[in-house]
């Protein structure tokens, strides 16, 4: 969490650090600030969105040609102007910006107040940021050499970026455990926590890993550990056009992204599954193949959407591929002492590739020997280069904070893994795999036709929009897809909402129903269709309001059910794909009805980079 950039170059820093942080405000949105330096530092923050900063600088002096910029998820003090970064040090002569959290950020504030420091913010990065300058003032004054020693000492998690006003012409930057980016131009640099704030001024970029230090000239860069030895650094290309992080004539990304999704499949889908030659293609899964055909049980680790997806792949895989899974909570099971035998094969599945939890789960089931086969849509990300192996999704950059179009990309993903394992194991008929390679070819068409609903289900949205709470139920394939329009609504809409497998709200939730509580019950055709039908039954018998996504030409259900939105036949190992889209745009309208921030809902940040 928390979006950081800098620049130093011949060009104004501030209107690139300003869009910048435009780009990456989907991380935090708590505050944002910048420091500038022009013979002296200047820092301006603010609590509140990019626009309130930008706002309260018109007319301030912003020349510079070196800078650096944040906008901030909280962490460590609550969302004000004080806790805002960039952080000057004691003396006024540093200011930092960083994302992550120092965890013995106590210990060493406590050191220094005994010192004499004092501080001005609530935040871990001041205290770390006066530790690096206190052993600068010791050291003689090697700010390089400062940053090293602090940050052995220090435990967490972090990106930093240090400006010195006696060093105009220099940036350091440090990473561990957050993402960190150096774009690489003619005589300037630009260091940001992903790739967009950069592809306008350049293509050619340099991935900073753990516990390297980058000291940035215009015209210089140089790459360490924190042991200084010099590091070389691998520049590659970035393969991201401009168009694809801006709206595009939408009005938010969320909306956007949603209306992606036919295309965003058919990306996925395309070079990898042919139905007519019956066969999927993908070098990533194939690599481990063997590892894969033998596997005693596939763990999936993952957390929020992820997990969702990795839920209904526990289903498909177990079906089709006849191996046992368990679908984990990366949170919990990094904590856990977890039992990893000889033959178990995690399977991380991550949008951003950089949430800490599901990040540090994998380095721990890689310390106990297990084989990590990751499902990523961000090219590059720190899971992506943890894993041994795995299939990106191809998604695109994904910018509105709620998951709509990663998740049906790994969705996709994950249906093909399973089929071309279940082909390899022999546990598979081959007409039932031809019959699904078809079915899964056909998904693109399909949601387009489902986005066709999206008046019809903006009329729904602005029906229940006053509800206080919805139950979102399902069974089967498409229980996971309730508990993913579940969340989809709380992050969204800010209405409570809970997601269960039908047949379990008799065992308490149906003690909500009453005739105020929508029940969305997601119902597409399938081998549970009888007992679905039933649970609708027992909601209306208790005059709760039912809204279904069903299958075309279901009138059972239509004809019991308050409201419903179609969506075409299709086998139930794929319908989730279809029968998540109504969902997204409900929760998308009802927080447009409410007049909310669909793309950056309050307390949220798209990448979980800490735990
Ligand atoms: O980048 P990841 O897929 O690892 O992120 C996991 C969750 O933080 C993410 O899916 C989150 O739940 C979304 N806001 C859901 O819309």
């Amino acid at each position: 969490m928390c979006g950081i950039v800098a620049y130093i170059g011949q060009r104004e820093a501030y209107p690139i650090i300003l869009k910048g942080l435009k780009r990456l405000e989907y991380r935090g949105y708590d505050s944002a600030g910048v420091a500038l330096l022009n013979g002296s530092l200047r820092v301006y923050k603010k609590k509140g969105k990019v626009a309130a900063l930008e706002e309260s600088l018109v007319g301030k002096a912003v020349h510079a040609h070196a800078g650096i910029g944040h906008t901030r998820w909280a962490t460590h003090g609550e969302p004000s102007d004080r806790n805002a970064h960039p952080h000057l040090s004691a003396s006024g002569k540093l200011a930092m910006i960083h994302n992550g959290i120092i965890e013995n950020y106590a210990q060493l504030k406590s050191d220094l107040q005994k010192k004499g420091y004092e501080f001005k913010s609530d935040t871990d990065t001041e205290v770390l940021l006066n530790f690096i300058e206190d052993i600068h003032i010791n050291n003689g004054g090697n700010l390089e050499e400062a940053i090293r020693i602090a940050l052995r000492r220090v435990v967490g998690a972090y990106v930093i970026v240090v400006l010195d006003q006696d060093h105009p012409d220099t940036l350091i930057a440090a990473r561990k455990g957050s993402p960190l980016v150096i774009g690489v131009g003619k005589d300037e640099h630009f260091l940001a926590s992903d790739a967009s704030p950069i592809i306008e001024y350049t293509k050619e970029v340099v991935y900073v890993n753990d516990y390297e230090l980058a000291i940035l000239k215009p015209d210089e860069l140089v790459l360490k550990n924190l042991g200084n030895d010099k590091l070389t650094p691998f520049i590659q290309k970035l393969d991201l056009e401009l168009a694809a992080i801006e709206k595009g004539g939408y009005d938010s990304f969320m909306l956007k992204e949603i209306f992606e999704q036919p295309h965003t499949i058919y990306d996925c889908l395309r070079g990898r599954l042919d139905a007519t030659a019956g066969t999927i293609t993908m070098s990533g899964v194939q690599s481990c193949m063997q590892y894969l055909k033998e596997a005693n049980r596939i763990l999936i680790i993952a957390c929020g959407t992820s997990w969702h997806a990795g839920l209904v792949a526990e289903y498909i895989i177990e079906e089709l591929c006849r191996i046992p899974v368990e679908v984990e909570y990366a949170s919990e099971f990094r904590y856990r002492n977890p039992i990893i035998n000889k033959g178990d094969i995690i399977i991380a599945v991550s949008q951003s590739g950089e949430t800490a939890d599901t990040l540090v789960a994998i380095e721990k089931a890689k310390e106990q020997g297990a084989i990590i086969f990751g499902i990523l849509n961000v090219v590059g990300s720190s899971i992506a280069r943890a894993s041994h192996a795995g299939a990106y999704t191809h998604a695109g950059p994904e910018i509105g904070v709620a998951s709509t179009k990663a998740f049906t990309a790994q969705l996709v993903v994950l249906t093909m893994v399973a089929l071309k394992l279940s082909n390899e194991r022999g546990t598979i008929d081959q007409k039932r795999y031809l019959h699904l390679l078809n079915e899964l070819q056909q998904i693109p068409d399909k949601v387009a036709t489902v986005l066709q609903q999206n008046e019809h289900i903006s009329a729904l949205a602005e029906k229940y929009k006053d509800a206080r709470d919805f139950l979102y139920l399902g069974r089967g394939y498409n229980f996971p897809i309730a508990l993913e329009g579940a969340l989809k609504l709380k992050e969204i809409s800010y209405i409570h909402a809970e997601g269960y497998p039908a047949a379990e709200m008799k065992h308490g939730p149906i003690a909500l129903v009453d005739e105020k509580l929508p029940v969305v019950f997601v119902a597409t055709r399938d081998s549970y269709h009888e007992k679905i039908v039933s649970n609708i039954q027992e909601i209306k018998a208790r005059k709760g309001k039912v809204v279904a996504v069903i299958s075309e030409g279901d009138d059972v259900i239509e004809g019991m059910a308050d409201d419903v939105i179609k969506v075409p036949e299709a086998d139930e190992i794929v319908a989730p794909l279809l029968s998540v889209i109504p969902l997204q745009l409900l929760s998308y309208h009802i927080g447009m009805a409410k007049d909310l921030d669909v793309d950056k809902p309050r307390n949220l940040a798209k990448s979980v980079t800490v735990e």
